[in-house]
């Protein structure tokens, strides 16, 4: 089995999220595989600063870069990311070809490693969007619910739900060792939410609020919570989980309070699944009642290759 990035770190006190476009000349694509590959060395370098802090950084690759940059077949799934447009809710899609997902108990590593790819990648990629998220006290978004509790927890559950294995059908072997990943930024609505009371809120979300319970599906034809409607079955009753890294970021004195959504997934229309419940609902027409309170302003889809792959882009052609 090829090893993975880094997806498995879990969520840490900051992460930074950047997307970029690329440039799409010869020698841009050049030096974009040559940073690229250089990624695992150039955190390893700054993490010896502080090993305790946990840095990491995993790379995604679009569909639109895929084949200029990683010259290998696509993997089976990967697309971009669709629209979902719903009565009442739209998920946007908006333009990715690269995405860094940088995380550690340390803002200031984060922000060193930023420094440096930006320093490296130079004008040969495009900024689309740079979020900073934090962790906020017991792993809380900004709703005040508790997120991350139903992610897979140990290293096999993680992997299952993570990582392309030899034995997934359609898969070309490249592929192996490497994961879908989706991302989101939502901005809430703090003060409609607030206008709830408390048994409203855990109501839209499945759980409880301060103690976390998970409350048992209501099925009273009314829209259901989100963690019902996030809850995906195969044909055959097959529960499938991904792996959710969620932060909140934001400014009060902006008036600007979100939830950057990332998700790691060994089938992309799992995932899929899930915005199709969300946002067109379940049944159709009753969407998930936190999109009242949270609007999503990007959307894309990128695959998160081997460390072997992501390593051999720096060999010669
Ligand atoms: C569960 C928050 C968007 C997938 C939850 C929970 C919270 C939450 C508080 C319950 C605790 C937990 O298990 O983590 C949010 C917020 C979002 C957001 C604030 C954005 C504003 C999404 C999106 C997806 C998603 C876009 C997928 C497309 C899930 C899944 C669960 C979950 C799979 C676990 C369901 C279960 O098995 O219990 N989310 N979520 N979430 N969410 Fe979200």
């Amino acid at each position: 089995m090829s090893a993975s990035q880094p997806v498995d770190t879990g969520l840490t006190g900051s992460a930074t999220f950047l997307v970029f476009s690329v440039t799409r000349t010869d020698s841009s694509i050049q030096a974009i595989r040559r940073v690229l590959s250089s990624i695992p060395d150039i955190t390893k370098n700054i993490s010896i600063r502080d090993v305790n802090a946990n840095l990491t950084c995993v790379v995604g690759i679009g569909s639109g870069a895929w084949d200029s940059l990683m010259k290998l077949p696509y993997p089976a799934e990967l697309h971009p990311f669709p629209e979902v447009r719903g009565a009442k809710k739209t998920a946007v899609s908006t333009p990715g070809d690269l995405l860094f997902h940088i995380r550690s108990e340390r803002r200031d590593l984060c922000f060193e490693l930023e420094r440096q790819l930006i320093d490296k990648l130079g004008d040969t990629v495009r900024l689309e969007d740079q979020t900073v998220g934090f962790r906020y006290f017991d792993a809380r978004d900004l709703l005040g619910f508790v997120d991350g509790t139903a992610n897979p927890v140990s290293p096999s559950d993680i992997s299952d739900a993570v990582m392309i294995s030899e034995s997934d059908d359609g898969s070309d072997a490249t592929a192996v060792g490497g994961s879908y990943v989706v991302v989101q930024k939502y901005l809430h609505d703090l003060k409609a939410w607030k206008a709830l009371s408390t048994e409203q809120q855990e109501a839209v979300i499945g759980r409880t609020k301060s103690d976390n319970i998970e409350l048992e599906d209501a099925d009273d034809g009314q829209q259901q919570a989100h963690k019902t409607l996030a809850t995906i079955e195969d044909a055959s009753g097959k529960e499938h989980a991904v792996l959710r890294d969620n932060m909140p970021f934001g400014s009060p004195s902006a008036g600007q309070y979100g939830t950057y959504f990332i998700a790691y997934t060994r089938h992309l229309w799992v995932v899929e699944k899930m915005m199709e419940r969300m946002f067109l609902g379940h049944p159709p027409g009753l969407h998930d009642r936190i999109l009242d309170f949270s609007t999503p302003i990007t959307g894309s889809t990128f695959f998160a290759p081997s460390l072997s792959n992501l390593k051999a882009l720096g060999d010669e052609e």
